[in-house]
């Protein structure tokens, strides 16, 4: 079936912009990003916006629809009403370049933050050696295709620019729990993870996993876990008294 659907696009820069309004061709099947294609090659052809594999595989395409954040390429017509006006704006948290396109260079300066996988000394490549009941905790966040949705919701940094240099955001506080629960990474990161990435400024409000493309359980299997080895080092007393007697 072919229909028209009525969008609200969200055009400017870093100066400024407003929504406009467009009707566009749709057919039974297609996802959001299928229409902004459409728009550019039926009526807006300058319309920029951010896109790569078409697969959900890229991270690429990450806009909001309605306010919540999502893939332009996964998401399809189907899910909203009919007659529904969609509004499609870019992603709040970081600076806009242009319409849809935001710069995530936030996302990339927080990973070079994050000290790289530490193999134990004397261990080359091609020595490693794991079982799979070890690598399996970690396993599920190398799913993440760095999208940065998370990272736009999280209310930490979406709401409050001045956390942004004290806070690493769900998705790379995930990338040190990946490091620390590694079974053959010897970093100690449970200090950093908590004065130097701000672990401490998600209270677990669970949005980041909310809008996670991969389904990744970031909150309960990362964040959570992080928090409780750091409550274990910090406020444990017998942790305690024994650091504080091999201090002496
Ligand atoms: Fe995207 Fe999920 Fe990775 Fe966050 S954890 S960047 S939401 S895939
Ligand atoms: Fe933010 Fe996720 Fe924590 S949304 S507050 S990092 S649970
Ligand atoms: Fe690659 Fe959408 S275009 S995830």
């Amino acid at each position: 079936m072919t229909y028209t659907a009525s969008l609200r696009v969200w055009r400017g820069d870093g100066d400024g912009g407003e929504l406009t309004r467009y009707d566009v061709e749709a057919h039974d099947g297609e996802v959001v990003l299928d229409l902004l294609h459409r728009l550019q090659a039926t009526q807006t052809p300058d319309l920029a916006v951010r896109w790569n594999c078409k697969a959900g595989k890229c991270g690429s395409c990450s806009a909001e629809i309605n306010g919540r954040p999502r893939l332009l390429c996964m998401t399809r017509m189907s899910v909203f009403s009919p007659g529904e006006v969609l509004t499609i704006t870019p992603l709040r948290t970081f600076p806009v370049i242009r319409d849809l396109v935001t710069d995530v260079s936030f996302n990339y300066a927080k990973a070079r933050e994050i000290p790289s996988f530490t193999p134990p000394d004397g261990l080359a490549p091609g020595e490693y050696r794991m079982t799979q009941a070890d690598v399996g905790r970690s396993q599920e966040f190398r799913r993440c295709i760095e999208c940065f949705l998370c990272q736009d919701t999280c209310h930490v940094v979406r709401d409050h620019e001045e956390n942004k240099p004290a806070f690493a955001g769900p998705r790379f506080l995930m990338r040190v729990a990946e490091l620390e629960m590694h079974p053959l990474d010897v970093a100690d990161r449970v200090a950093a993870v908590q004065d130097e990435h701000g672990l401490g400024r998600c209270n677990i409000t669970r949005c980041c996993t909310d809008v996670c493309p991969e389904g990744i359980k970031i909150t309960d299997n990362a964040l959570i876990p992080m928090k409780e080895r750091v409550a274990d080092r910090r406020y444990d007393p017998l942790v305690w008294l024994g650091r504080t007697i091999s201090r002496r």
